[in-house]
């Protein structure tokens, strides 16, 4: 697949992943990335995942033709991308390894690696000419891994993103794109909200017509669009108004107000209203949604003294994201000593700039009038 004259893409899909980095639940599969940059000196951006070595460098083969690659470019060394370096070499032992000084430690920690092969260290801004094509390289820590590096081709305009705007999902599945970039962003990279910000501020100052990810498609038009999500997620700033419902529930109950909460909202004209078992659906979308609306109102029943560890988890899931900028409500449920609503609010307490509802719910075992009037309360409080 060709991205400019001189860009061809060598990629793969996965369908054969069951869990993506052992824990994302991908429907449609996974792909991951690589191209090749034909030029006087031909780069190689980045391998691919270890289960697809031979189509890997079958297709890296193809597009070279009868020539020798002279770099192999690591943005990146988790092994999602690196896990062929080795593999790689064992073909073009020649070929000159780009990466930064924690690349090479990386490298050396998931491999023995041969202290004759030939490495280039690069710096924060260094370049490298292949020809007509210049690449800069600028460091991306933490988006995703410390190492983690983009690279920018100022001749084609073209911004190797590595994980950046990436997306869960195979290529040759046409899905919506914001859907699984965001679900993706918020598992993966959420917590890193200030290091994108410092990598889209770099990248503004480029002049970029093309975005090529480490997954998901290449990125040709609209590019603004993306930028501007990319943009409000890393500044926790909600994509939607609307209200997350995230429950657990044991008996029913707890279901029952949650569903009551989403009904009343619905009526009352909410623009949106999700609501997330968190028990039964995927725990990536229920914290994507979290992040993706402006209210939130977590419903669970006292368990162990404490609360129902599904959403003990959820909520793990939103602090170590540093969820902020939102507005948060409780629904508790306990049948003799309820404490869940001062366990999710204590897990809470490191947020920033939370506003939580005055209008919150306590129920006894099940619903009857007063915790009824007690969601109403909330709903119109949420509606306001
Ligand atoms: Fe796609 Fe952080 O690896």
């Amino acid at each position: 697949m060709k991205i400019t004259d001189s860009i061809k893409y060598v990629g793969v899909n996965d369908h054969v992943v069951d869990l993506f980095e052992g824990q994302y639940d991908v429907p449609n599969g996974m792909a991951y990335n690589s191209y090749v940059i034909m030029d006087e000196k031909i780069a190689i951006m980045d391998t691919v995942d270890a289960k697809f070595t031979e189509e890997w460098l079958g297709k890296v083969a193809e597009v070279l033709g009868d020539r020798k690659p002279d770099y192999l470019v690591v943005q990146h060394m988790e092994p999602d991308h690196s896990a062929n370096i080795l593999n790689f070499l064992k073909v073009y032992p020649d070929t000159t390894v780009v990466g930064n000084a924690k690349t090479f430690t990386f490298m050396g920690q998931f491999f023995d690696l041969d202290p004759a092969m030939k490495k280039l260290v690069v710096k924060d801004g260094d370049k490298l000419e292949l020809g007509s094509h210049v690449l800069n390289f600028v460091f991306a820590p933490m988006v995703h891994w410390p190492e983690v590096m983009v690279t920018y081709d100022s001749t084609d305009k073209v911004l190797f993103s590595a994980d950046g705007f990436g997306k869960f999902g195979a290529l040759d599945v046409d899905e919506d794109w914001a859907c699984e970039a965001r679900r993706y962003y918020f598992g993966i990279v959420g917590k890193y909200g200030l290091q994108t910000q410092k990598l889209l501020k770099k990248a503004t100052t480029l002049d970029i017509q093309i975005i090529c990810p480490l997954h998901g498609p290449v990125l040709s038009e609209n590019l603004g669009y993306y930028i501007d999500l990319y943009d409000k997620w890393s500044s926790y700033t909600p994509e939607n108004e609307g209200v997350l419902i995230a429950y657990t529930s044991v008996y029913g109950h707890t279901k029952e107000a949650a569903l009551m909460l989403a009904d009343l909202l619905e009526k009352g004209g909410c623009p949106k209203v999700a609501v997330a078992d968190l028990a039964r659906d995927d725990m990536a979308e229920a914290v994507e949604d979290a992040f993706r609306y402006d209210r939130l109102v977590l419903a669970t029943t006292t368990y162990n003294n404490s609360i129902f560890p599904f959403m003990h988890t959820f909520i793990e899931h939103l602090t170590e994201r540093a969820y902020q900028n939102r507005t948060v409500g409780f629904i508790e449920n306990g049948t003799w000593a309820p404490v869940a609503m001062k366990t999710m609010k204590g897990m809470m307490e490191g947020c920033k700039n939370i506003k939580y509802l005055e209008n919150n719910v306590t129920i006894k075992s099940a619903l009857k009038d007063d915790s009824k009037a007690a969601i109403e309360a909330m709903a119109a409080e949420l509606l306001a």
